[in-house]
């Protein structure tokens, strides 16, 4: 694992992007795992402003979008994708056949969760998932209680992610999800947890530095070698 601690939230993002950059550098059709929330917005300002200066490309990247409320459909304005497609897709011009989702309103979810699982094999693995930390240890919406090994699934939130969620839309959340499960965040070539601001200090202290539990799902992060954290010194203040 590797712990990046930077000054502030711009640092933490440019050195997300810095990670983002040289991986298209040496592979332009990477897959890209991308969540949302707000602590990867900057990530994403700043990967628009190089594709719009031609210092990267997205054009030839796969992107996975990697949880969605149950039972809404893209274009609603609380879909997470749709939010996602806002910040960074739309802006850098990403066609709709470079893009797998979990679709919300899908008829037959779990399928649709399943072949969400499947196409990450197909295209040979995620090459970087980019996840932000949940205050009680979610990543992407793999809540306590999640397995090891879960995969891409629906699931129950919790009423603390609910209630966190409620900021983002000043509306009440659905009561399920679905998310890419633990399993297929851990096998990602790179994983990049970022976390910024003193509210997640502890999270990230437990994440780090506690049992690897169930418990705690960002903990089973610690399992992969391939684990980069970027945060900035209010989230770091633990350490
Ligand atoms: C949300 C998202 C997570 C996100 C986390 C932190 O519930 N599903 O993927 O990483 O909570 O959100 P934020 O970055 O807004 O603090």
């Amino acid at each position: 694992m590797e712990l990046i601690i930077t000054e502030n939230y711009e640092e933490m993002s440019a050195a997300a992007a810095e990670i983002v950059v040289s991986l298209l550098k040496q592979k332009p059709a990477a897959t890209l795992a991308l969540t949302t929330g707000n602590t990867p917005l900057r990530l994403y300002e700043k990967l628009i402003e190089l594709q719009q200066s031609e210092q990267i490309s997205l054009r030839e990247t796969t992107i996975f979008s990697t949880e969605e409320y149950l039972g809404i459909s893209e274009d609603a304005y609380f879909s997470l994708y749709n939010w996602l497609k806002r910040s960074l897709l739309q802006p850098c011009d990403i066609k709709p056949d470079q893009i797998i989702r979990l679709k919300g309103d899908a008829l037959h979810p779990d399928k649709e969760c399943e072949y969400f699982s499947q196409q990450i094999e197909q295209y040979g693995g995620l090459d970087i998932i980019i996840e932000g930390l949940g205050t009680n240890g979610h990543i992407g919406f793999n809540e306590p209680g999640t397995k090891q090994n879960s995969r891409t699934r629906v699931v129950t939130l919790s009423e603390e992610t609910k209630e966190y969620n409620f900021q983002y839309w000043n509306h009440e959340v659905p009561d399920r999800a679905m998310t890419i499960g633990m399993s297929e965040i851990l096998a990602a070539k790179k994983i990049v947890l970022l976390a910024s601001g003193t509210k997640k200090a502890e999270a990230l202290y437990k994440a780090l530095k506690g049992p690897v539990t169930s418990e705690f799902p960002a903990s089973f992060l610690r399992l992969a070698e391939q684990l980069t954290v970027i945060a900035d010194k209010d989230a770091a203040q633990l350490f």
